[in-house]
């Protein structure tokens, strides 16, 4: 008797693994992205020059790919060999150094290159610039295949449920072809196969959905708005000594520390109407800061008019 068992264990298998590979190759061009993240969108994004280049496109740049390697190593012994090219850059972003990253291994930095050279722009790839040589198409991959592979992943979930379900029928009917006893199959609600792989299905999609919620909690980083009162915690948390809890009252027992009400302020500029006692104050620019003219904003904002205190 042919062991149909068998066949199908080995269709499952041929099936599983493919799909594997796959997935680990997802995750792969995630890690460049999360590495640039980390390590380099401070000073670089794919697509913009901020306080470095627009990296899109680098490899092409720098065809040279070990010097470009040696570049992300270390640029100051790149810059040291009095290489033309990194030096004219250099020059170029106002002798911005850049930071060495000599834990980086060739793999992670590759990753890293990958995804630049991938990446495509928040708001939809209408205004990519084609890199030399990539089509828009094979840019736009990265995004593309994950929607590929989950099709694929449902596919082969099907079709190996399909198999299952055929291989308990044949098996069904050779048994009573040979005569021998059978009991009435389970059907697959109560099979126990399904009902556990049902469970780690959706163990794993709630995982992943948790997993992403937490991802985008709000938290941000490198969040400075410019604020209309040049208002200085040295001054007040500083010099001054006040606690922080007297303006950040939420801040032991909420998400949010909270930016003080106006009012609280005014608890202690009725007061206090110039700034006279502390050191100079420079903004980042380097301007000077008029601190009793910063204290008059607070008065016209509140609408408080300090000769008649109210
Ligand atoms: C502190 C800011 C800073 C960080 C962080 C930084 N860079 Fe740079 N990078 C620069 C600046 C500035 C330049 C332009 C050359 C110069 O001034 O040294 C540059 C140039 C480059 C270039 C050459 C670009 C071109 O158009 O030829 C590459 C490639 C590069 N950086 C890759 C990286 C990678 C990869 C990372 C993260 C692992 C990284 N950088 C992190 C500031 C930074
Ligand atoms: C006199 C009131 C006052 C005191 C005291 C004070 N802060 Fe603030 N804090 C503010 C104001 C106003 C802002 C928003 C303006 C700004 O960012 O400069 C702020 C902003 C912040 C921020 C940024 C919040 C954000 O969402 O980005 C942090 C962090 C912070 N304060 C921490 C502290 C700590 C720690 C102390 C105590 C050492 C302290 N503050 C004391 C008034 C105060
Ligand atoms: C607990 C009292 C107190 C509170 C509350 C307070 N301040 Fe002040 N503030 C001071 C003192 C003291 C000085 C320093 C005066 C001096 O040195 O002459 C000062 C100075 C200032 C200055 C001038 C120096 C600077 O930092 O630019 C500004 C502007 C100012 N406060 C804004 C605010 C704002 C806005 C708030 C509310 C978020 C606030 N203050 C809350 C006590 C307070």
């Amino acid at each position: 008797m042919i062991n149909h068992r068998r066949i199908v264990r080995a269709l499952i298998f041929s099936i599983l693994l493919p799909s594997l590979v796959l997935l680990g190759n997802t995750s792969f061009a995630q890690d460049g992205k999360a590495l640039f993240q980390t390590n380099c969108a401070s000073c670089h994004s794919p697509f913009k020059d901020i306080t470095g280049p627009a990296l899109k496109g680098v490899t092409s740049r720098v065809t040279d790919t070990k010097l470009l390697h040696e570049w992300i190593h270390n640029n100051q012994k790149v810059l040291a060999t009095g290489n033309k090219y990194f030096n004219d850059l250099f020059v170029k972003f106002n002798k911005t150094p850049m930071n060495t990253f000599p834990g980086l291994s060739d793999g992670e930095i590759d990753a890293i290159l990958k995804y630049v050279e991938t990446a495509t722009p928040p708001g939809g790839g209408g205004q990519t610039t084609a890199v030399d040589g990539k089509s828009p198409e094979s840019q736009n991959q990265e995004s593309d295949n994950t929607l590929l592979y989950g099709i694929l992943s449902l596919i082969l979930a099907v079709i190996m449920f399909v198999l299952l379900q055929v291989n308990s029928s044949l098996k069904k009917l050779s048994d009573d072809k040979e005569g021998i006893p059978s009991s009435e199959p389970v059907p697959f609600w109560r099979n126990k196969v399904y009902i556990s792989f049902g469970i780690l299905v959706v163990f794993l999609l709630f995982g992943y959905c948790v997993v992403q919620g937490a991802i985008g909690l709000g938290r941000q980083q490198g969040y400075q708005p410019e604020q209309p009162i040049f208002y200085s915690h040295k001054v007040h948390a500083g010099i001054n000594q006040v606690s922080c809890l007297y303006c950040h009252s939420n801040a032991l027992d909420s998400k949010h520390a909270t930016v003080p009400p106006l009012n609280v302020c005014m608890n202690c500029h009725a007061a206090i109407n110039d700034y006279t006692h502390g050191p100079k104050l420079y903004r980042e620019d380097g301007s000077e800061v008029d601190g009793t003219a910063e204290i008059n904003k607070l008065y016209s904002y509140t609408g408080y008019d300090p000769k008649t205190s109210r």
